[in-house]
């Protein structure tokens, strides 16, 4: 006996799950499906029907969010939408649509709202009514809530190396909707973040950036996601601290997870230095197009081939474009002769991991001469955001 009324009650319950009715006895009818969710910008159905099924061409059909039952998002009487009432931010996005590929429509009851375009705003509860001029038939409503979603960017992960071995690892994603989950992870087990915040853009998505501080020599993994998608993750190796080759003081940021090619810079910076030296030696004439590696050098690099576009219009005051070349401007550089990533222009595409072989060219005329026209291997990786930008050679 206790056994059979557990059985009814889990039927119950796994039924109010998907659906839910409102029984009254000889009227109308609804039913929904409670929970649907889709992906900003796309289509989307909630589906709602009547049963025992029955044309709704005659009813009252109302489609509304909480508290808003006087202007309806969709308004349909008397055989037509009634638009005067309708809420103008639906206007053009909404119609009847089909609960599944076999519903018969309005005329088979089924009263389900066909979303277009779905929007942030979109994300909340939404009310099917129906009601019948008929006294018998009388009224029924039911609830449907709409998640909508919006996967982000791809995890951003920098590094800055502390004292004692300690790396501060940071992660950053945007563009989430809803509020993403972010989970870091070393090879062995899950860390907890020493600090994991979330911001609003102005469109309404989030931002998520988060820290920690982990040793050296270990790997790493950031990954951010919202439920039922895809994660998407940044990992990366941790080194021993890392030493730059012009010599100077280590202290600074290790940043991978490129949108920047710092690389470009130091290039650039060469190459100013030496066109100086250059232009009382004469000219070396290279052609653009001419590969820069020796080939067998060139035959591995060329597998990670990228073609980068620079970015037009920099906005970095240390950088200026002239005839389509890159230059330093003139003026006092805060990190000396160094190159770091306030040098740094952006480039796409970007990547977050992996090996990339791109070629940069140093002008016509005025090449850096001999074996140093050409860094290979190592390259800097660094990384700008609003707060500023950090590099380091790695
Ligand atoms: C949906 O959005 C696209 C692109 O933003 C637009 O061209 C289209 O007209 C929109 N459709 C509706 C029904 O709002
Ligand atoms: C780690 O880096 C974040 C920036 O990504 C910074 O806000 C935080 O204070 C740093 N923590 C330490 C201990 O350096």
């Amino acid at each position: 006996m206790g056994a059979l009324m557990m059985h009814v009650w889990l039927a119950a319950a796994l039924g109010v799950s998907l659906c839910t009715a409102a029984p009254v006895s000889g009227g109308l009818q609804v039913f929904v499906t409670t929970h649907v969710s889709v992906q900003r910008g796309h289509t989307t159905t909630l589906p709602c029907w009547l049963n025992p099924p029955q044309s709704a061409e005659g009813l009252e059909v109302r489609w509304f969010r909480p508290d808003h039952f006087e202007s309806p998002i969709m308004f349909y009487r008397e055989e037509r939408f009634q638009d005067s009432s309708q809420q103008a931010s639906y206007m053009g996005r909404v119609s009847f649509g089909l609960k599944d590929a076999a519903s018969g429509g309005l005329t088979a009851g089924d009263l389900s709202l066909r979303l277009q375009n779905a929007t942030i705003e979109d994300a909340g509860d939404y009310t099917c009514y129906v009601s019948s001029d008929l006294s018998d038939q009388g009224y029924d409503r039911a609830s449907v809530s709409l998640t909508v979603t919006e996967m982000g960017t791809s995890p951003l992960l920098s590094a800055e190396w502390k004292e004692d071995h300690m790396v501060n690892m940071s992660c950053e994603s945007e563009g989430w909707y809803p509020e993403p989950s972010l989970r870091w992870s070393d090879q062995k087990q899950v860390l907890t973040p020493e600090s994991l915040k979330y911001s609003k853009d102005s469109s309404g998505l989030l931002f998520v950036h988060s820290w920690l501080l982990v040793s050296s020599s270990t790997e790493v993994s950031c990954t951010v996601g919202i439920s039922n998608k895809e994660p998407k993750e940044a990992r990366v190796r941790l080194e021993n601290h890392p030493q730059p080759e012009s010599g100077s003081s280590a202290a600074g940021w290790v940043a991978f997870a490129l949108l920047l090619i710092a690389m470009l810079v130091l290039l650039g910076v060469l190459y100013y230095k030496k066109r100086e030296k250059k232009d009382k030696s004469g000219n070396v004439h290279t052609d653009e197009n001419h590969a820069l590696l020796p080939k067998e050098v060139l035959s591995t690099a060329s597998k990670f081939y990228v073609n980068v576009t620079l970015d037009k219009n920099p906005t970095n005051q240390y950088l200026r474009i002239k005839n389509g070349i890159l230059r330093d401007a003139q003026c006092d550089f805060p990190d000396g002769e160094k190159v770091t990533c306030l040098t740094a222009i952006k480039g796409t595409p970007g990547f977050s991991s992996g090996q990339h072989y791109w070629e940069v060219s140093l002008g016509k005329k005025d090449p850096i001469v001999g074996s140093q026209n050409v860094l290979v291997g190592r390259s800097y990786k660094c990384n700008c955001h609003p707060s500023g930008c950090f590099s380091k050679y790695i």
